[in-house]
């Protein structure tokens, strides 16, 4: 049995601000303008805040005018494993077309797996109303159409979403799969953002 030492508080403090003053010097070393640590909130960081968004995504495949267009084709026609689509998705506040744009999702997805429907998603929404305007969130994740809420993951974002993390959870409004699969989906989704 492994012996545990006894270290009190004030030890504890003393041996990890050496530890962390000597990493500071391996870290600096001769450049001193290369690294240096920030005060959060002088950047203006104060508060992270949790926002919920519902919006819907619109993939339009079909038509004169896809906003989906497939620029690999797949092999395979049961997984449709290896295709890739770009989107330039209207992102709307509710369910119909006409509904008020919101921004775009920009970005790809590709059918990721040879076993089901699973698609790989990369995209950028960029939103284009009120104070939301040319900001950014980018989401990835997996899209296993077979399963009624999918997942994907919050992994970043741009203006007033910088530093963001959380997670989107969609869900198929409508689909025509006599209309090469358009879709509309149903995103909400959970950011912290500051
Ligand atoms: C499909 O098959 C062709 C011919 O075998 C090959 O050149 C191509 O790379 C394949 N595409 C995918 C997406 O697997
Ligand atoms: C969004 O920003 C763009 C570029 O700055 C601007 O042209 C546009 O009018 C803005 N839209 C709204 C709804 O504020
Ligand atoms: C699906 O698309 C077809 C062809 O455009 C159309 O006739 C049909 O009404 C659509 N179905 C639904 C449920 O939107």
């Amino acid at each position: 049995m492994a012996r545990i030492l006894p270290i009190s508080a004030f030890q504890f403090i003393i041996i990890s601000s050496l530890l962390s003053s000597f990493s500071m010097i391996l870290v600096s070393g001769e450049d001193h303008e290369f690294v240096k640590p920030m005060d959060p909130e002088l950047f203006g960081l104060k508060k992270e805040k949790l926002t919920h968004f519902r919006l819907y995504w619109h993939d339009i495949v079909d038509g004169p005018n896809p906003t989906a267009v497939t620029v690999v084709q797949p092999n395979s026609s049961q997984t449709k494993f290896g295709m890739i689509r770009m989107i330039d998705n209207q992102l709307t506040l509710g369910p119909e077309s006409s509904s008020k744009l919101l921004g775009r999702a920009q970005g790809f997805y590709a059918s990721a797996s040879q076993q089901d429907l699973s698609l790989l998603m990369a995209q950028n929404l960029a939103f284009v109303q009120g104070k939301y305007n040319g900001s950014t969130i980018t989401l990835m994740g997996r899209n296993s159409l077979s399963n009624k809420v999918r997942e994907l993951s919050v992994i970043g974002g741009s203006g007033l979403f910088r530093f963001a993390r959380g997670y989107a959870l969609l869900t198929t409004q409508s689909f025509n799969a006599s209309k090469s699969d358009d879709a509309v989906v149903e995103y909400n989704i959970y950011v912290l953002h500051y």
